[in-house]
């Protein structure tokens, strides 16, 4: 259960805020004996349900068939406000259909459904609950309802670690203050996606499940929320947005308005899209980490990758010299994009042809990464986008190694949206693919993609 807020200043007692919490606990963890510890022997649901009596016996009949339907029934409680007898609870529910719910017979769709309730209070406990659950919203997203228009879109949905990504049709989310909602054109996919979907990034980005999956996206402003500042409805715009809270690859998505930056005409939005991680990557790498600058020379690693290909660009443009390692077709995708001179990793040893460089550009670790300090002149710099590089290893070669770990920043993003406007930057597209394919695109990353591969939502 995420942590909930209570708003400034509330009286709320905290054993009363512990009755609130154990209430739904009692869902999630399947116990309806925790409910004797949350509400009073007298409880009432207002208005009570058919069959249901006070006190907690009336609320635990409700546990074992929300269970049935959803096994895996998930409460998170969002906030809790109010006052010493009064708390309203923001919540949602989360949960796979596994079972008959209001006569629907069980679909296996994930869904997600938003939960208000009103609770009265009398000494820490609960005496009265209202409560009001989007069921209507419910029965859209398992298809046994129409969609009305504009309330839920296709997202692509992640139930679990290692679960396929898969198209589901969920809310549309709603913009709060400072956020911007954005009708997505496309979004790209980056190997983090499949890190996160792996697991791979626990510890960093513990996410919550069911995750919509996607960090970069482009498109138009649809609706701007308090406090959203500059943003019209219709403006074109491009974001990076949080990985653990995830979103771009739908058909609309909530951004924080300081996060977004405009796109401007003659940049297509599905060329924009490409643009966030990969390129905001390579230009923290390159300059806000390893200072590279007009006359130096750069060795820059998976020159035909997201990262890589953006790098030689940025480089070049820069003043660089560069070096890039490619294979196959990626050679003269390199070559392409500026590169000085490619060598084919697969064929030659890179260490052999290449020397005195002042930045390395590792987006590949391992190997790659150890055999890369010995191409640095002294005082040089190997920055890595995969692996911490080994601190004694690069004291012995006399250079300097850093991790570099890609934080969004809309005033790189917007700089590097120029670049594409003034055709200094090409975002070199692998695949275009419709939402529905979104599971190929997943697939096809994996696969070490050259370029970047953009989803359409169209
Ligand atoms: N730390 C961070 O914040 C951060 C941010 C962004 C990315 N990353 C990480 O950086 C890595 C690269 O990201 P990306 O988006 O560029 O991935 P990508 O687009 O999937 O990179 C694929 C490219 O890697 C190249 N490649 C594979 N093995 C190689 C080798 N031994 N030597 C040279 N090139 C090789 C392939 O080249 P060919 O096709 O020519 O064979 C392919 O074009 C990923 O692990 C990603 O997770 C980290």
């Amino acid at each position: 259960m995420s942590e909930p807020t209570t708003s400034p200043g509330a009286a709320l007692s905290a054993e009363a805020v512990r009755s609130i919490e154990t209430m739904y606990r009692a869902f999630t963890e399947k116990n309806p004996d925790l409910l004797d510890e949350a509400v009073t022997p007298d409880w009432r649901d207002i208005p009570l349900a058919p069959g249901q009596g006070p006190g907690p016996g009336g609320l635990k009949g409700l546990i074992p068939g929300f269970l049935k339907a959803f096994p895996d029934l998930k409460i998170t409680i969002h906030e809790i406000v109010g006052s010493a007898g009064r708390a309203g609870v923001r919540a949602e529910i989360t949960g796979t259909h596994e079972g008959e719910w209001f006569g629907v017979p069980p679909t296996g769709k994930a869904v997600r459904i938003p939960l208000h309730e009103f609770h009265h209070l009398k000494d820490g406990r609960i005496t009265h609950t209202w409560h009001l659950e989007d069921w209507l919203g419910w029965l859209t997203q398992v298809g046994a309802w129409p969609a009305a228009e504009g309330r839920t879109m296709k997202a692509t949905s992640i139930l679990g670690h290692g679960a396929a990504p898969a198209v589901a049709e969920v809310p549309v989310p709603e913009p709060g203050p400072g956020q911007v909602l954005v009708r997505v054109a496309a979004a790209s996919v980056n190997p983090l996606d499949l890190k996160l979907q792996g697991g791979q990034m626990r510890g960093f980005f513990d996410l919550e499940f069911p995750y919509i999956a996607g960090t970069d996206l482009a498109g138009t402003v649809e609706r701007a929320g308090r406090a959203a500042g500059r943003w019209r409805r219709g403006d074109a715009v491009v974001a990076r947005l949080d990985p653990i809270v995830g979103g771009a690859l739908a058909e609309f998505a909530v951004v924080p308005a300081d996060q977004l930056v405009a796109v401007p005409a003659g940049v297509r939005l599905d060329d924009a899209a490409g643009a966030p991680t990969a390129a905001g990557t390579a230009w923290q790498a390159l300059f806000e980490v390893a200072g590279l600058g007009r006359g130096q020379a750069a060795l820059i690693h998976g020159g035909a990758g997201g990262v890589g290909g953006f790098a030689i660009q940025l480089a070049k443009h820069a003043g660089a010299r560069v070096v890039a390692t490619a294979s196959g077709t990626g050679i003269e995708l390199a070559r392409s994009l500026g590169a000085d001179e490619v060598i084919d990793y697969k064929a030659e040893d890179f260490a052999a042809r290449v020397s005195g460089v002042d930045v390395v550009l590792d987006t590949i670790g391992g190997d790659t990464q150890r055999r890369s300090f010995g191409v640095l002149r002294p005082g040089g710099m190997l920055v890595s986008t995969v692996a911490p590089p080994d601190e004694a290893t690069a004291k012995a070669h006399g250079v300097a190694a850093t991790f570099v770990f890609h934080r969004s920043d809309a005033g790189r993003l917007a700089k590097v949206v120029d670049q594409i406007a003034a055709g200094h930057l090409r975002v070199v597209v692998a695949r275009r693919v419709p939402l529905a394919d979104v599971g190929d695109a997943f697939e096809h990353q994996a696969s070490a993609a050259r370029g970047k591969i953009i989803v359409t939502m169209g």
